[in-house]
């Protein structure tokens, strides 16, 4: 028989009953959409959960990076990494500014703080790090070099959700903070997303722009957009909250199950956890050198395909290659070493809060035999 499909990734589905009454109570409601109860429970549940004071909910991942730079009126060019999933550097394209490319740290995998002030030019209003795959990014040197140059910081947290550092929120780090609840995320409302922020005015800016810029019943003040989250999906993550710190603990305990078995394997390294950092686990990416391991990080990908036990190659191609940017002098691969190397190398392994220790040791199975 067949083995059994190993995803990357799985949702965390609510119980159908409980989402079933909350469904029942919206239908009574009569009251689907545009800021309604379950829309403001969850806000205010995400404030406490994430120990931040303003939350905006948005209907994805990648509307609040868009918002955040028009609220911001960022123009002219912005620092960002290429290590990433593409509606990081879109994100900035779609408001007409252009994404300048930085390398990053082979440590983290995000933006190296060392190299940022050799990209700032007269044109450059900001920085849009990212914390990959819920890593922190070094937060107080890239403060002090916006503090510098005058910049804003925007950190797209898609990644980063729960993520504390030293018991703070990663995500009080910068101006604004991005996230995604992606249903491939830690987190999930089905789609879904937040902008963070750290003040009442600003999130009532950002309330007013994803609602087309209304800020009252006949008066618009901004060329807002539509990027509201439902009821239904408000309803999901309030419940979907409840289980998330389980989940978190689940991967934990796949992160512990893929460093006992795979330290030590020549040619394949890993992240450990960082001190004073309480991860999410949302992803467990493995890096590959080939000469050293005995087989390309592709020929290990496909070997774990045949096997029914699909990895996902974040982030390659990087943002950089793909036809939009790759005429971008800071595109050039010369430019971005380490994140080209990198690209090259990293497979994320399967990791979720259903993964079996049969489903486990069939996978460290294929990687440590080869
Ligand atoms: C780093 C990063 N930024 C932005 C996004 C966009 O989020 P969404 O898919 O919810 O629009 C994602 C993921 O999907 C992501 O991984």
């Amino acid at each position: 028989m067949e083995n059994k499909q190993i995803t990357v990734t799985s949702p965390l589905l609510p119980d159908l009953g409980d989402f079933n009454e909350l469904l029942k109570d919206i239908w009574d409601r009569k009251w689907i959409t545009n800021n309604g109860y379950y829309h403001k429970e969850l806000e205010k549940a995400l404030c406490e959960y994430l120990k931040v004071p303003f939350v905006s909910l948005f209907t994805n991942g990648t509307l609040p990076l868009i918002t955040a730079l028009q609220a911001m009126h960022i123009s002219g060019e912005v620092i960002t990494t290429p290590f990433s999933f593409v509606a990081t550097t879109h994100s900035i394209w779609w408001n007409g500014i252009r994404p300048v490319f930085v390398d990053i740290e082979p440590g983290t995998c995000n933006l190296d703080p060392d190299k940022i002030e050799a990209a700032i030019t007269p044109r450059t209003t900001a920085i849009m790090p990212v914390h990959c795959y819920g890593k922190p990014c070094d937060t107080e040197k890239i403060q002090a070099i916006a503090d510098k140059y005058g910049l804003k910081v925007i950190y797209d947290a898609a990644h980063a959700f729960g993520v504390d550092v030293n018991g703070k929120s990663l995500l009080t780090a910068g101006d604004m903070s991005t996230l995604s609840f992606h249903a491939t995320k830690v987190y999930n409302t089905i789609e879904g997303g937040a902008l963070v922020m750290h003040d009442e005015k600003t999130k009532k800016r950002i309330d007013f722009l994803k609602n087309f810029g209304f800020a009252g019943e006949t008066e618009v003040v901004a060329p807002g957009i539509n990027s509201k989250m439902d009821e239904m999906r408000s309803a999901y993550g309030l419940l979907s909250l409840k289980m998330v710190d389980d989940a978190i603990e689940a991967r934990h305990q796949v992160a512990i199950r893929y460093r006992e078995a795979l330290r030590g394997v020549p040619g394949l390294r890993f992240f450990d956890d960082m001190p004073g950092v309480r991860h999410n686990y949302s992803y467990f990416p493995i890096f590959i050198n080939a000469e050293e391991y005995g087989c390309t990080r592709d020929e290990l990908y496909f070997k774990l395909k045949e096997k029914n036990i699909l990895g996902r190659r974040y982030f390659y191609p990087l943002i950089s290659t793909f036809s939009t940017y790759r005429g971008l002098p800071s595109a050039s691969p010369a430019n971005l070493p380490v994140a080209t190397r990198l690209a090259e190398e990293v497979i994320c392994l399967p990791m979720h809060h259903e993964l079996s220790e049969e489903d486990l040791n069939r996978i460290i199975e294929v990687i440590v035999e080869k």
